[in-house]
């Protein structure tokens, strides 16, 4: 019995497909396979813009054929999307061909609910308000290695007024930190070689006995042995300088900050209920940069939020150059329903959209490429993580992010590769062994 699951969105739900693999293991599908060949198929949603779900809708529906023609097929849709308000009975009406639709606090219950479906002809859905335990009592099938991703945190409390995650995540829960050391310890004796602690909001963590994040990554990155420590994704509200003083204290946690600040502008801040200001942001990475001066920060920037002039819009261009970013993720403002943004007067115009879309990005662009070029004849330690069969070269990435690719006669995979660097192409960095 073999499985295939379709995953889209961020790391979060990448490490949930690894738990829902986990799960289907225990149900007797042993192996994962090609969607043509899968006994069942599973899709762990997004919502978090609407082209999203649009994918999803698209691959879902694409299923119907396979669906009639191969007896005994299963097909679960679940995650972000399906836990969004009306959106279960949607895809149920749009496609009765699905078996099985369960939410994102359900990966517990996933295994009786395949169970429940076999037993029956009806299609099986479940929803759940808040997810019940922290632990997930699962053991994930990963498929990211050296890479782990360890969740902390679960769920987000900050309501930024144009997210969607509040909604269908629910209120934010931490792990007990006994319970992210023991993954941690026992991850590292494996031999994975990076470790990235995953939160909606990992500075709001707090463990059960009042630990706070710098602690819980203090005590992360003292554990033995070589390893990286990365985490995502941090709000610049919550930043503070005792993160700082751990980052530096420590050489396994990578130097690289993703602060996401969405707006150059403080009035587009205040509206998205953002709770900093530009000037905030800037006198923290001014103090980040102080103490880690080759710390290097990514962000995820927003365009053409409701009422967004040109000017503010420009606000969000010149930040870009002042805070010296080296790489951002660049949306434009998507309305989600139940949010408060979505009720907001003032949508911008898909043409003015687009426009500072592609503004941004070449100037985002610019700047990534400005940054690499300043790594060429310099030494960096990269995690090798994989093979480029087009490029016939091993490639991974150095702590700040970046990529490099280089050749071997023998694999790599899994080991620190020193490369010296003679090539910068964007985001991604050439080299010869060290
Ligand atoms: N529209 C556009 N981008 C969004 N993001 C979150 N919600 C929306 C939305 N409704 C972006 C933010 C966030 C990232 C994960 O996705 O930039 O940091
Ligand atoms: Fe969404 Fe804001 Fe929570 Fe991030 S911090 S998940 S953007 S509500």
């Amino acid at each position: 019995m073999k499985y295939h699951i379709v995953t889209y969105g961020c790391q979060m739900n990448l490490h949930e497909s690894e738990k829902i693999a986990g799960v289907l293991k225990e149900t007797g599908y042993t192996e994962p396979s090609s969607l043509e060949e899968a006994d069942i198929i599973v899709f762990n949603t997004c919502c978090i813009r609407e082209n999203a779900e649009n994918h999803a809708f698209g691959n879902i529906g694409a299923l119907k054929k396979l669906k009639r023609e191969k007896k005994g097929l299963l097909i679960a849709v679940g995650g972000c999307m399906v836990q969004e308000a009306g959106k279960a009975k949607l895809l149920k009406d749009k496609f009765p061909f699905i078996d099985i639709l369960f939410g994102t606090h359900n990966l517990n219950e996933l295994r009786a609910l395949i169970e429940r479906k076999k037993a029956q002809k009806k299609s099986v859905i479940s929803l759940l308000e808040e997810r019940g335990e922290t632990e997930d009592g699962v053991t994930p099938v990963r498929t990211s290695y050296p890479n782990a991703w360890v969740n902390i945190t679960y769920g987000c409390n900050n309501f930024c007024t144009y997210c969607i995650v509040p909604y269908v995540r629910g209120r934010e829960r931490s792990r007990r930190a006994e319970d992210i050391l023991g993954e941690v310890q026992a991850l590292v004796s494996e031999g994975y070689k990076e470790i990235t602690l995953l939160g909606q909001n990992v500075d709001s963590y707090r463990g059960e006995d009042g630990t706070t994040f710098p602690e819980l990554l203090d005590r992360v990155a003292s554990i033995e042995g070589k390893f990286r420590v990365r985490f995502m994704t941090s709000h610049p509200k919550d930043f503070t300088e005792e993160l700082v003083a751990v980052m530096k204290k420590h050489d396994k946690i990578c130097k690289h900050l993703h602060l996401p600040v969405q707006s150059g502008n403080d009035r587009i801040l205040k509206l998205m209920n953002r709770r900093y200001t530009r000037e905030k942001y800037l006198s923290d990475l001014a103090l980040l940069r102080r103490e880690i001066p080759d710390c290097e920060v990514t962000t995820d920037l927003i365009v053409a939020f409701p009422t967004e002039t040109e000017e503010e819009f420009e606000d969000t261009l010149s930040l870009v150059e002042e805070a010296d970013l080296s790489s951002a993720f660049t949306f434009i403002y998507s309305p989600r329903t139940g949010t408060k943004a979505a009720e907001m007067e003032g949508r911008i115009d898909e043409d003015v959209a687009k426009d500072r879309i592609t503004r941004l990005i070449a100037l985002v662009n610019a700047k990534t490429r400005e940054k690499s070029a300043k790594y060429v004849g310099r030494t960096v330690e990269i995690l090798c993580e994989d093979f480029d069969e087009k490029k016939g070269m091993y490639l991974g990435r150095d702590e700040y992010g970046r990529m490099g690719y280089f050749k071997s006669d023998k694999c790599r995979i899994g080991e620190f590769v020193d490369l010296k660097i003679t090539e910068a192409n964007g985001i991604s960095l050439y080299g010869e062994e060290a």
